[in-house]
């Protein structure tokens, strides 16, 4: 799926519908979408670090990638919480991501990709150089030498089964799908696709998702967010910026009036009984 953004004047409309139709199988078993492994607009280091450090004590932390396109969004993140965490991963899988695109949801099912040299060094990168571990790098005989660098040349990749089964893809539209958020520990990752919405459907969203998500959960959101604007949207409705660029979390809770003037009483009381 080719997806321009079309930037009139300071709006951004739709654009992936439209160019739906523009879907072209590079090989016999792909076809392009605008999404990579490991997109660099969010630092996966920090990331990871993030969520085993937030989750220490917790049994389950319910990793839900909405529009999670073609599926390399959520299989880059299933190889960096393997890799770097080994053992005590365990606890993020499956990684539930969901598409609205059937299309999409379909290829996410095969595994099945081609990526340029460079992006094959990123992914090597990310996983502290196991990629082997997690992908078969197809056909690189096609490759010369000469092109490897060349921003021409593809290299066909699969992901490995024990990898594929860690992401659970499922067709959803995250405005009808809401509700099936689990409340708590969740890692809802939401990114590059919020200015698509049209825009009470974003304020819709932000509200639902405040409903929806307690104080122990997150929200990730992508460069296309922060560019539009979305986590001011988010703000409005109750979250706040963490320290790592993208992550959203809940505000932390105020005392109300009440809650403040119990805690003054209570306050006075212990100071009284120390005298
Ligand atoms: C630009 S891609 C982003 C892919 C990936 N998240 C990333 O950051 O690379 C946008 C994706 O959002 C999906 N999408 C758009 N609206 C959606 C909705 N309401 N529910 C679920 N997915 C949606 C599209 O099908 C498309 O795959």
């Amino acid at each position: 799926m080719q997806i321009t953004n079309q930037i009139t004047t300071n709006r951004i409309t739709p654009s992936f519908r439209m160019y739906s139709e523009h879907r072209s199988n590079v090989t016999s078993y792909n076809y392009w979408t605008t999404t990579k492994f490991f997109r660099d607009d969010l630092n996966w280091n920090d990331f990871v670090f993030m969520m085993h450090n937030k989750y220490k004590d917790v049994d389950k932390v319910n990793i839900q990638c909405f529009a999670c396109s073609d599926g390399e969004e959520p299989f880059s993140l299933a190889m960096k919480l393997d890799a770097y965490l080994n053992e005590k991963s365990a606890k993020f899988f499956p990684i539930v991501a969901k598409d609205f695109d059937k299309t999409n949801i379909y290829y996410a099912k095969k595994g099945v990709y081609e990526v340029r040299p460079a992006e094959l060094c990123d992914i090597e990168r990310e996983c502290d150089m196991r990629m082997s571990k997690y992908i078969t790098v197809g056909n690189a005989y096609r490759v010369h030498p000469n092109e490897l660098y060349s921003n021409n040349s593809m290299i066909p990749v699969k992901i490995k089964n024990n990898l594929r089964e860690k992401v659970l893809f499922k067709h959803a539209d995250i405005l009808n799908d809401v509700q099936n958020i689990p409340k708590s520990n969740t890692v809802l990752m939401t990114r590059n696709m919020w200015p698509y919405l049209p825009a009470k459907k974003q304020v819709f969203l932000a509200k639902e998702l405040a409903k929806q998500l307690d104080e122990s959960s997150l929200i990730v959101l992508g460069h296309f967010e922060i560019s539009q604007g979305t986590h001011k949207l988010l703000e409005e409705a109750g979250f706040e910026m963490t320290e790592i660029y993208g992550i959203m979390c809940k505000k932390a809770k105020k005392f109300l009036p009440d809650e403040f003037s119990d805690a003054k009483i209570m306050f006075n009381k212990i100071k009284s009984l120390k005298k």
